[in-house]
Protein backbone atom coordinates (compact mmCIF):
# COMPACT_ATOMS: atom_id res chain seq x y z
CA UNK A 1 0.00 0.00 0.00
CA UNK A 2 1.64 3.28 -1.16
CA UNK A 3 1.37 6.82 1.46
CA UNK A 4 -1.47 8.75 0.71
CA UNK A 5 -0.69 12.33 -0.24
CA UNK A 6 -0.85 15.02 2.41
CA UNK A 7 -2.22 18.71 0.66
CA UNK A 8 -2.84 21.57 2.97
CA UNK A 9 -4.13 24.79 2.15
CA UNK A 10 -2.58 28.14 3.44
CA UNK A 11 -3.41 32.01 3.47
CA UNK A 12 -4.29 34.79 5.25
CA UNK A 13 -7.67 35.37 6.60
CA UNK A 14 -10.95 35.69 4.26
CA UNK A 15 -8.78 33.80 1.89
CA UNK A 16 -11.83 31.10 1.48
CA UNK A 17 -9.55 28.52 2.53
CA UNK A 18 -12.28 26.50 4.11
CA UNK A 19 -14.83 26.54 1.36
CA UNK A 20 -12.00 24.36 -0.36
CA UNK A 21 -10.88 22.24 1.44
CA UNK A 22 -14.21 20.96 1.81
CA UNK A 23 -14.64 21.09 -1.98
CA UNK A 24 -11.56 19.19 -2.78
CA UNK A 25 -12.36 16.73 0.36
CA UNK A 26 -15.82 15.78 -1.39
CA UNK A 27 -14.58 15.65 -4.92
CA UNK A 28 -11.69 12.97 -3.90
CA UNK A 29 -14.37 11.04 -1.81
CA UNK A 30 -16.20 11.33 -4.71
CA UNK A 31 -14.11 9.71 -7.02
CA UNK A 32 -13.63 7.03 -4.31
CA UNK A 33 -10.28 7.92 -2.37
CA UNK A 34 -9.93 7.32 0.70
CA UNK A 35 -9.99 10.97 2.46
CA UNK A 36 -9.38 12.69 5.79
CA UNK A 37 -10.28 16.19 6.12
CA UNK A 38 -8.73 18.13 8.66
CA UNK A 39 -7.39 21.48 10.10
CA UNK A 40 -5.01 23.01 12.34
CA UNK A 41 -5.07 24.34 14.81
CA UNK A 42 -6.97 20.95 15.70
CA UNK A 43 -7.80 18.25 14.08
CA UNK A 44 -7.11 15.67 17.11
CA UNK A 45 -9.25 15.78 20.28
CA UNK A 46 -6.10 16.97 22.13
CA UNK A 47 -5.21 19.70 19.59
CA UNK A 48 -8.64 20.81 19.84
CA UNK A 49 -8.50 21.83 23.19
CA UNK A 50 -5.78 24.06 22.73
CA UNK A 51 -7.27 25.66 19.69
CA UNK A 52 -9.39 27.92 21.64
CA UNK A 53 -6.51 29.06 23.85
CA UNK A 54 -5.02 30.40 20.29
CA UNK A 55 -7.89 31.86 18.26
CA UNK A 56 -10.20 33.40 21.20
CA UNK A 57 -9.33 36.34 23.29
CA UNK A 58 -7.29 39.84 22.98
CA UNK A 59 -4.84 39.62 20.17
CA UNK A 60 -1.50 40.46 22.88
CA UNK A 61 -3.04 37.19 24.91
CA UNK A 62 0.09 35.35 23.95
CA UNK A 63 3.93 36.19 22.57
CA UNK A 64 4.61 34.77 19.02
CA UNK A 65 7.22 32.32 21.19
CA UNK A 66 4.71 30.91 23.42
CA UNK A 67 2.14 30.96 20.40
CA UNK A 68 4.78 28.89 18.30
CA UNK A 69 4.68 26.22 21.18
CA UNK A 70 1.37 26.19 21.54
CA UNK A 71 1.06 25.50 17.93
CA UNK A 72 3.69 23.34 17.48
CA UNK A 73 2.30 21.05 20.43
CA UNK A 74 -1.14 20.81 19.13
CA UNK A 75 0.62 20.01 15.64
CA UNK A 76 2.68 16.74 16.81
CA UNK A 77 -0.61 15.71 18.14
CA UNK A 78 -2.74 16.08 15.40
CA UNK A 79 0.40 14.37 12.76
CA UNK A 80 0.95 11.63 15.30
CA UNK A 81 -2.67 10.98 15.98
CA UNK A 82 -4.32 11.83 13.12
CA UNK A 83 -2.71 12.82 9.77
CA UNK A 84 0.49 10.07 9.93
CA UNK A 85 -2.02 6.92 10.65
CA UNK A 86 -4.15 8.19 7.72
CA UNK A 87 -1.53 8.75 4.83
CA UNK A 88 0.34 5.70 6.35
CA UNK A 89 -2.87 3.29 5.67
CA UNK A 90 -2.73 5.43 1.85
CA UNK A 91 -5.51 7.70 2.59
CA UNK A 92 -4.95 11.39 1.44
CA UNK A 93 -5.10 14.04 3.76
CA UNK A 94 -6.73 17.79 2.70
CA UNK A 95 -5.88 20.25 5.63
CA UNK A 96 -6.66 23.80 6.00
CA UNK A 97 -3.04 24.88 7.57
CA UNK A 98 -0.29 23.37 8.65
CA UNK A 99 3.58 24.72 9.45
CA UNK A 100 3.61 27.19 6.80
CA UNK A 101 0.98 28.70 9.18
CA UNK A 102 3.52 28.73 11.88
CA UNK A 103 6.46 30.93 9.45
CA UNK A 104 3.69 32.89 8.28
CA UNK A 105 2.13 34.44 11.33
CA UNK A 106 4.60 33.84 13.96
CA UNK A 107 7.29 34.65 11.83
CA UNK A 108 6.92 36.79 9.01
CA UNK A 109 4.24 38.77 10.77
CA UNK A 110 4.53 37.87 14.55
CA UNK A 111 8.82 38.96 14.43
CA UNK A 112 10.13 36.03 15.49
CA UNK A 113 13.35 34.54 13.98
CA UNK A 114 12.41 32.49 10.81
CA UNK A 115 15.00 30.19 11.93
CA UNK A 116 13.46 29.11 15.35
CA UNK A 117 10.43 28.46 13.77
CA UNK A 118 11.97 25.83 11.48
CA UNK A 119 13.66 24.89 14.11
CA UNK A 120 10.94 23.99 16.03
CA UNK A 121 9.33 22.31 13.41
CA UNK A 122 12.53 19.95 12.91
CA UNK A 123 12.51 19.35 16.44
CA UNK A 124 9.02 18.39 16.96
CA UNK A 125 8.09 16.93 13.78
CA UNK A 126 11.10 16.00 11.93
CA UNK A 127 10.80 18.68 9.67
CA UNK A 128 7.35 17.04 7.39
CA UNK A 129 6.62 18.54 4.45
CA UNK A 130 3.22 18.35 2.57
CA UNK A 131 3.35 17.30 -0.77
CA UNK A 132 1.65 19.92 -2.32
CA UNK A 133 0.70 23.36 -0.73
CA UNK A 134 -1.95 25.74 -2.49
CA UNK A 135 -1.69 29.54 -0.99
CA UNK A 136 -4.82 31.44 -1.77
CA UNK A 137 -4.06 34.85 -2.30
CA UNK A 138 -6.12 38.18 -1.90
CA UNK A 139 -5.71 41.62 -0.83
CA UNK A 140 -5.41 42.09 3.08
CA UNK A 141 -8.55 44.21 2.57
CA UNK A 142 -10.83 42.37 1.05
CA UNK A 143 -9.45 39.03 2.69
CA UNK A 144 -9.76 41.30 6.36
CA UNK A 145 -13.69 42.44 5.04
CA UNK A 146 -14.48 38.55 4.26
CA UNK A 147 -13.25 37.58 7.60
CA UNK A 148 -15.66 39.86 9.21
CA UNK A 149 -18.78 39.33 7.76
CA UNK A 150 -18.29 35.77 9.34
CA UNK A 151 -19.77 36.55 12.76
CA UNK A 152 -17.30 33.51 14.64
CA UNK A 153 -15.92 34.56 17.73
CA UNK A 154 -12.55 33.15 16.89
CA UNK A 155 -11.27 36.45 15.08
CA UNK A 156 -7.96 36.96 17.95
CA UNK A 157 -5.42 37.12 14.74
CA UNK A 158 -8.37 38.92 12.41
CA UNK A 159 -7.74 41.94 15.19
CA UNK A 160 -4.23 41.61 14.96
CA UNK A 161 -4.43 45.00 12.84
CA UNK A 162 -3.20 45.93 9.16
CA UNK A 163 0.19 45.82 9.11
CA UNK A 164 0.24 42.44 10.47
CA UNK A 165 -1.42 41.12 7.78
CA UNK A 166 0.52 43.16 4.82
CA UNK A 167 3.65 40.93 6.33
CA UNK A 168 1.50 38.12 6.62
CA UNK A 169 0.54 37.93 3.42
CA UNK A 170 4.49 39.14 1.98
CA UNK A 171 4.93 36.39 4.30
CA UNK A 172 2.99 33.56 2.40
CA UNK A 173 4.20 34.79 -0.93
CA UNK A 174 7.87 34.26 0.25
CA UNK A 175 6.98 30.73 1.55
CA UNK A 176 5.97 29.79 -1.57
CA UNK A 177 8.53 31.77 -4.05
CA UNK A 178 11.05 29.68 -1.72
CA UNK A 179 9.23 26.33 -2.70
CA UNK A 180 7.94 26.29 -6.36
CA UNK A 181 7.82 22.40 -6.39
CA UNK A 182 5.18 21.82 -3.38
CA UNK A 183 3.78 25.44 -3.49
CA UNK A 184 1.17 27.02 -5.81
CA UNK A 185 -0.12 30.89 -5.18
CA UNK A 186 -3.92 30.65 -6.44
CA UNK A 187 -5.69 34.37 -6.90
CA UNK A 188 -8.45 33.75 -4.39
CA UNK A 189 -10.30 37.15 -5.65
CA UNK A 190 -11.60 34.65 -8.49
CA UNK A 191 -15.12 32.97 -8.19
CA UNK A 192 -15.52 29.42 -6.03
CA UNK A 193 -15.51 27.49 -8.75
CA UNK A 194 -12.91 28.69 -10.55
CA UNK A 195 -10.25 28.58 -7.51
CA UNK A 196 -11.83 24.85 -7.20
CA UNK A 197 -10.69 24.57 -11.09
CA UNK A 198 -7.41 26.05 -10.33
CA UNK A 199 -6.85 23.02 -6.91
CA UNK A 200 -8.20 20.48 -9.56
CA UNK A 201 -5.38 21.15 -11.96
CA UNK A 202 -2.84 21.56 -9.68
CA UNK A 203 -3.30 18.15 -8.23
CA UNK A 204 -3.39 16.94 -11.75
CA UNK A 205 0.10 18.45 -13.05
CA UNK A 206 2.13 18.14 -9.86
CA UNK A 207 1.02 15.07 -8.24
CA UNK A 208 -0.50 12.91 -11.25
CA UNK A 209 -3.86 13.00 -9.37
CA UNK A 210 -6.80 12.89 -11.66
P1 LIG B 1 -8.47 29.50 10.81
O1 LIG B 1 -9.11 30.85 11.04
O2 LIG B 1 -7.95 29.32 9.43
O3 LIG B 1 -9.29 28.37 11.32
O4 LIG B 1 -7.10 29.48 11.69
C1 LIG B 1 -7.05 29.81 13.00
C2 LIG B 1 -6.17 31.02 13.27
O5 LIG B 1 -4.90 30.58 13.79
C3 LIG B 1 -5.88 31.89 12.07
O6 LIG B 1 -6.09 33.24 12.45
C4 LIG B 1 -4.42 31.64 11.79
C5 LIG B 1 -3.84 31.23 13.11
N1 LIG B 1 -2.68 30.31 13.02
C6 LIG B 1 -1.41 30.76 13.37
O7 LIG B 1 -1.25 31.91 13.73
N2 LIG B 1 -0.36 29.87 13.32
C7 LIG B 1 -0.52 28.56 12.96
O8 LIG B 1 0.46 27.79 12.93
C8 LIG B 1 -1.84 28.10 12.59
C9 LIG B 1 -2.05 26.67 12.20
C10 LIG B 1 -2.89 29.00 12.64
Amino acid sequence: MSRGRFITFEGGEGTGKSTQVRLLASYLTQCGMDVVQTREPGGSPSAEEIRPLLVTGGADRWSAMAETLLFNAARVEHWRQVIDPALARGAHVVCDRFSDSTMAYQAYAGGLEPRVVSELHRIALGGVEPDLTLVLDIPVDAGLERAAARRDSETRFERKGREFHERLRNGFLDIARRSPKRCLVIDAGQSIERVHGAVLDALKSRLGMR
